[in-house]
């Protein structure tokens, strides 16, 4: 499989944001009829309480991710004071509440239907920074797509995904759900994982509604402490935490979720800079937006409001059009209306966005259309989709060491599989799991049983999160029987993911001591990595002979690993978030600032630390392979090049190892001499190739000066003339460069 990112898909995020400094002052907020007169003619009818019952989302009693505010959500359903639940699914509950809705309402307007399916809806993925590690954009959408099909099928209709935040700091433990921290492979993931969950469009049925989150910046907590307080310069903003977002909304996500964080002061819940200005004004979107759990009530909390009707007053006036969870709309919209505080034009422009999309997905002529028992039994968990999240899965694995080549195993070793993880199924599955069960999950002792490479030996050591060494002998009882030990090792399912940010980022409890005691015994050891983020592993670097990356990777996660483990797949993951060497680091990233007394190792006044390295341990883009790649010096189609003109780079790639493999190809630019300061080194454009053993290919990359735009002096989006060094490499720390000049 091969990606071939062009130059006008390279520059999609940038030149979309071209406009965005145009305009300074928000602008009113203008409610429009839609042109749709079966919109019109139900608001017609509607009364306040009605509409806002529309603007309002609650959870049913399944499951929560807060504090649930609202019990009697069937009754809320009855009484038309809530057009939207989530956390509830299957064919059987969601009939049964859109029943309610449809026959005893008075207005009989349908509910819409939303869940976290992030990772997958029954068939459970890799978590997203793992299937990012893929960089095949084909299979992220695919998994999306799939996700779709089996969500939909159980009556949902909108996902709350995809989470596109970048990630700087692994500290934060719900980098596990978006792509890492890189900018333009977070654009690119974000489009592929809208265009998966809403397929051919909303409205069919294996389609669902994307919500883009959470906008904005939530992915750059101060500290790395989920929900705390962002704050970053403009320009680092529109440069690299935005843009994803955008690609988004531009993909065609129909919603958009705000942030629990504030955003220059502002909580986004109640930012019209951020849901007014860019995103209606500048981007043009043309969906809804909702909050996100209690996000209208947290106002409160943030300051900025002294209780939660002033609250709902400046959510509703910054343009958020539902309410998730808190109950403020319901309680205080209608009297913060007759007040006069709120127009009631304003609320009727929510409540035209809402139903428009209810409109599409065409539940006022089949309300019922989703919830569907064929569908669900021939796609839920289907063998076709099984191996769809297999091969996902071993995409998505990171080979960050192989000394000795001792990977992969061959089928006459014996091996010992040690560690917490070697039958866990449940941390497989990782977390947001959506409906997925570790039931129907492979564990890693199940999947080399199923290769064919059934263990001699099996001991867990100790558990995931205890000092406990008491299990290290049976431990090593195991491994004198075997030839090899593979060590499966790292993160519970619940130590990442929302409100499980680490001050620690290793591997915690005994682990890594159990890895000490195993390697004591002369026997090579193969860890196996199980994590949600970027760990410090500087010991286990130093002390296993192989390490294998494979995150939390779904359902088919143990047959998958053993696919890895046995060569039966040349492992191609590329880490898309660099591991520090600790979290004293933090946050450290491929595409950083040369700063003006630069990092040398030989001088002491330079930006560095006195006792540790700048460089992380495993940088952004790496990962091994089982074969080897050589790169060509790259060569420009010209040396210099003029505005409105193309380039095209060319680099000769040659495996020259003794089996096929595939390799991602990555091209940055560095520009020299800017009139604001630059990255030392930016992705640009990317390709995933095969290369059969000792074949070569001529890779080429068209880029023009849109693709070295970026926010100049004045804040406009635009190159300037100047010298670029590109560098095209295996990861983002290679010194293969060609020369270009943009004049
Ligand atoms: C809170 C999370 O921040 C958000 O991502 C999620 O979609 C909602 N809870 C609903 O579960």
């Amino acid at each position: 499989m091969q990606h071939l990112l062009k130059s006008t898909t390279v520059v999609f995020c940038l030149l979309l944001s071209m406009t965005l400094q145009a305009q300074t002052k928000p602008a009113k907020t203008k409610p429009k009829p839609t042109g749709d007169p079966r919109i019109e003619k139900l608001l017609a009818k509607m009364t306040l309480e009605e509409k806002i019952g529309q603007m309002t989302l609650y959870t049913t009693d399944w499951e929560s991710t807060g504090p649930t505010i609202r019990d009697g959500y069937k009754n809320d359903i009855r009484s038309g004071n809530c057009g939207a639940l989530f956390n509830s699914h299957t064919v059987p509950f969601t009939r049964e509440l859109q029943r309610i809705a449809v026959e005893e309402t008075r207005l009989k307007i349908p509910l819409l239907f939303g869940y976290d399916v992030i990772h997958g809806y029954k068939t459970i993925f890799p978590i997203p920074l793992g299937e990012a590690a893929s960089w095949d954009l084909d299979a992220i959408e695919r998994s999306a797509r799939i996700a779709a099909t089996e969500a939909a099928a159980s009556g949902l209709h909108w996902t709350f995904a995809p989470m596109v935040d970048i990630g700087r700091d692994p500290r934060w433990g719900r980098v596990m759900e978006g792509a890492g921290e890189d900018t333009y492979l977070g654009c690119r993931i974000a489009e592929a994982r809208v265009r998966g969950f809403q397929g051919k469009g909303i409205g069919n049925t294996d389609a669902v509604i994307a919500c883009v989150k959470h906008y904005a910046a939530y992915g750059a907590p101060i500290g790395g402490r989920d929900y705390n307080t962002v704050d970053m310069s403009e320009r680092f903003f529109r440069e690299y935490y935005l843009p994803p977002y955008k690609a988004a909304v531009q993909a065609g996500a129909m919603t958009v979720m705000a942030s629990f964080n504030d955003y220059d002061g502002v909580p986004a819940t109640g930012n019209k800079y951020l849901l007014q200005h860019i995103l209606r004004d500048e981007w043009a979107f043309k969906g809804f937006v909702v909050t996100d759990y209690t996000g209208i009530n947290e106002m409160v909390k943030h300051g900025v409001v002294p209780d939660d009707k002033a609250a709902g007053e400046l959510a509703v006036q910054a343009g958020i059009d539902m309410d998730m969870q808190g109950a403020v709309y319901q309680r205080f919209l209608a009297q913060s209306v007759k007040e006069g505080k709120v127009k009631m034009a304003q609320i009727d422009e929510a409540v035209r966005r809402i139903l428009a999309l209810k409109f599409q997905l065409g539940l006022f002529e089949d309300p019922y259309k989703f919830s569907n028992a064929q569908r669900a039994q021939a796609t839920i968990l289907s063998p076709e989709n099984r191996a769809a999240a297999r091969d996902v899965a071993r995409k998505s694995m990171v080979l960050l060491k192989n000394a000795n080549q001792v990977l992969p195993l061959n089928k006459q070793q014996k091996i010992a599989l040690i560690g917490p993880l070697a039958e866990t199924k449940n941390d497989l599955i990782g977390n947001w799991s959506g409906a997925g069960s570790g039931a129907d999950c492979v564990s890693l002792l199940e999947g080399l049983q199923n290769a064919g490479m059934k263990p001699v030996a099996v001991a867990k050591g100790c558990a995931i999160d205890s000092e406990d060494q008491s299990g290290f002998k049976a431990a090593l009882d195991a491994a004198a029987q075997a030839d090899v030990v593979v060590l499966a090792i790292g993160e519970r399912a619940d130590m990442s993911g929302e409100a499980a940010s680490r001050a620690y980022i290793t591997v915690p409890g005994a682990q890594e001591a159990l890895l000490t005691a195993l390697k004591a015994t002369g026997k090579p050891v193969v860890v196996v990595l199980m994590n949600g983020r970027p760990l410090t592993i500087p010991n286990i670097d130093r002390q296993a002979d192989a390490i294998l990356e494979t995150w939390w990777s779904g359902t088919e996660a143990g047959n998958a690993i053993a696919d890895v483990l046995s060569g039966a797949y040349n492992p191609s993951g590329k880490l898309t978030m660099s591991f520090p060497r600790t979290t004293g680091q933090i946050p450290v990233y491929y595409n950083h600032k040369s700063a003006g007394r630069p990092f040398d190792p030989n001088s002491k006044w330079t930006t560095k630390y006195i006792d540790e390295a700048n460089a992380p341990l495993y940088a952004f883009g790496y990962g091994l392979s089982y074969t080897s790649f050589k790169y060509g010096v790259p060569t420009a189609s010209k040396t210099a090049f003029k505005k409105g003109e193309s380039i095209v780079i060319s680099v000769e790639l040659t495996n020259t190892g003794n089996v096929d493999g595939e390799e991602v190809a990555q091209l940055y630019i560095h520009d020299l001499v800017g009139s604001v300061t630059r990255p030392v080194r930016e992705l640009k454009a990317f390709q995933k190739v095969m290369l059969r053993k000792g074949e070569t290919k001529t890779l080429t990359f068209t880029l023009s000066d849109k693709d070295f735009s970026f926010f100049k002096q004045n804040m406009k989006f635009g190159s300037e003339p100047g010298d670029f060094e590109i560098t095209v490499g295996g990861n983002s720390d290679t010194d293969n460069v060609v020369r270009v000049s943009l004049k």
